[in-house]
């Protein structure tokens, strides 16, 4: 794992899109998976205005989503659909045939969960794959649990991931109970993975994910495991690290 710090959201973002402007560079027909919140809204805004600037190119760009809400369509305004074509999709040269959300209007949402797993596998897995934190410590709709849920599949959403994400529906009673999301084992076999973080609502998650106990208590934490992974987070997301003079070394200022 390496940690670089950043100031503060901009800063985050601004790092964030440098990164993966990068690995479009490096692999202009890259597999991207791709994350929906608020954290990386403002990476994706740095990706939309490279691809503006014709720094970067994503015609031959494929991606794939960690999840999506069980029971909302792609219309719906807080479906991770829309939220992908608002956000990055409709602003850039990708072709939307090869972007990839998990179906959260399936009938057979089991079956929608086994042909997600072998979308991903056709595609030979994720170059790069960006994850959020949640302030529980779960990556995609990860839960904390008892075991690591290896494929895609379906998840009853905590109450406290449900109220965290109540300020983008009308009220809590709006946001579904249930999502369909990557499991651990999609997102470990990404090449590498960039977690980014913001906020001190994240910063005992990010503490208890990089430097406690690997497990499914704190979803996050099976990062770990992985040989690849770059964190970019603000100095908010960052405080509990910097305050244990052991760990706060591990972090790479620039
Ligand atoms: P956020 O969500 O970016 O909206 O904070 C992150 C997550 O829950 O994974």
């Amino acid at each position: 794992m390496k940690i670089y710090a950043a100031k503060d959201y901009d800063d985050m973002s601004r790092k964030a899109g440098n990164l993966i402007a990068a690995q479009i560079t490096m692999k202009p027909d890259a597999v991207l998976g791709l994350a929906t919140g608020s954290t990386p809204v403002g990476a994706y805004g740095q990706l939309i205005e490279k691809c503006k600037a014709g720094d970067i190119d994503f015609s031959r760009i494929r991606s794939v989503n960690l999840d999506e809400y069980k029971g909302l369509s792609g219309e719906h305004d807080q479906s991770y659909r829309y939220f992908m074509n608002h956000n990055l999709f409709d602003h850039v040269n990708i072709d939307k045939a090869r972007t990839n959300v998990p179906n959260g209007l399936a009938e057979d949402p089991e079956a929608e969960c086994r042909r997600y797993d072998q979308v991903i596998a056709d595609m030979d897995g994720i170059d790069l794959q960006l994850l959020g934190i949640g302030g529980n410590g779960h990556i995609g709709f990860n839960e904390p649990c008892e075991v690591f849920e290896k494929g895609t599949h379906v998840v009853t959403l905590t109450e406290e991931t449900r109220q965290s994400n109540a300020r983008f529906f009308a009220s809590v009673d709006e946001v579904p109970t249930h999502a369909l999301t990557m499991g651990i084992q999609n997102i470990m076999s990404a090449k590498k993975v960039l977690l980014l973080a913001s906020g001190e609502g994240k910063a005992k998650a990010l503490y208890d994910s990089c430097f406690g106990p690997v497990t499914p208590h704190v979803p996050a934490s099976v990062l770990q495991l992985h040989n690849d992974v770059v964190i970019i987070a603000d100095e908010a997301a960052l405080t509990l690290i910097r305050e244990n003079t052991h760990w706060e070394s591990m972090v790479y200022d620039n």
